[in-house]
């Protein structure tokens, strides 16, 4: 069966644009591939400094995640600093990353030029997301656009390694959900906490509301025809609607005699109704600590049993006693 792996960094509130891109692509993939999906906490490290911050934000990636269709019994779920040994791996791995490969990296460049530290752990980050990747034997990982070169450099870092040291890495491959590759904003460019233009998967209705009306649009006559193409509020919509749904939604921009207002409250209410099931158990599982423990119990121990299987055949391989 196609593994399928993937993380999500819990350094802000889940938005829809993670949800499009990789939380709902890992949810389906449960039906017919073997799932590997984790919390990204020593990732976030590089953006957030704050102990207590970083400790209440990866337990609530990790009920978000859950909530949002994760199931612990089904796929493997994990957060990622319960499982030590992708630590070890990254270090192993280093030995096998030209410098090079780190200086092209597009998301290391465009951190610098938003203002980061040039810190070795940033530096480093892709060589620490090639130890997951590698370490769990993954085929496939979901990813949005802006990862794919990482993806690539696991890849890279893997062939190198099994040049020097013996096949023990899968190659893996990223996929991109096609229709969804990038979410726009509030303001139209890619929906991205950095840019603050993200819409929340877990805001109350009158927030969500509030940040809907932010969204840029076009001036046009109530009255006239509106264009959908290009038009953020529509991209929005049909990330929630099927074929039928979205040819609807033209004919109503194209009938005119509904403005902007009109389409916003309609994509307040597919948000709402979307994510209503989720929200429940968002909400039973913030009140419910112990339950949480013990659900990331289940996926911490079976990540470390795959872990710990083929580290022993890397330390052997690499000579570490
Ligand atoms: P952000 O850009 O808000 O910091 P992350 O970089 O933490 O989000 O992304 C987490 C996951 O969500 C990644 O797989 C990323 O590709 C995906 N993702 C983030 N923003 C979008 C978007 N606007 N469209 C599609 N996928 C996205
Ligand atoms: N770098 C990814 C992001 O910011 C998160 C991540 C860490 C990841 N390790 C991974 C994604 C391994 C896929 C596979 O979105």
């Amino acid at each position: 069966m196609t593994r399928t792996l993937s993380g999500i960094q819990p350094s802000g509130n889940f938005h829809i644009g993670n949800y499009f891109g990789m939380i709902d692509q890992m949810v389906k993939a449960q039906e017919s591939e073997e799932v590997f999906a984790f919390i990204a906490n020593y990732h976030a490290m590089t953006s957030v400094y704050d102990g207590a911050r970083l400790a209440a934000q990866t337990k609530e990636a990790a009920i978000a995640f859950i909530s949002l269709g994760i199931d612990v019994d089904r796929a493997c779920f994990w957060v990622q600093s319960h499982v030590k040994e992708v630590l070890e791996l990254y270090w192993i791995l280093s030995q096998h990353t030209p410098m090079g490969l780190l200086e092209r990296a597009h998301s290391y460049k465009d951190k610098l030029a938003r203002g980061f530290a040039a810190a070795h752990g940033l530096f480093s980050y892709p060589v620490l997301m090639a130890a997951d990747i590698l370490l769990f034997g993954t085929d496939i990982v979901p990813v949005g656009k802006d990862q794919i070169q990482h993806v690539e450099i696991a890849r890279d870092i893997a062939i190198k390694f099994n040049n020097a040291c013996g096949d023990l890495l899968r190659l893996p491959n990223y996929r991109v959900g096609e229709s969804v590759a990038i979410v726009p904003g509030i303001d139209g460019a890619k929906m991205s906490k950095s840019y603050d233009n993200t819409i929340e998967i877990f805001t109350d209705r009158k927030s969500l509301d509030k940040r809907i009306k932010q969204i840029v649009t076009a001036p046009v006559a109530l009255e006239s025809p509106k264009e959908w193409r290009g038009d953020t509020v529509y991209q929005l919509c049909a990330l929630f609607l099927d074929e039928a749904g979205q040819a609807a939604l033209q004919a109503r921009y194209e009938k005119g005699g509904e403005g902007h207002g009109h389409f916003k409250a309609y994509l307040a209410d597919l948000i709402t109704a979307h994510f209503a099931a989720a929200r429940a158990r968002y909400d039973t599982l913030k009140t419910d600590d112990a339950e949480v423990e013990r659900l990331l119990a289940i996926g911490a121990k079976k990540a470390e049993r795959v872990a710990a299987e083929r580290m022993a055949q890397i330390r052997t391989a690499v000579g570490i006693i």
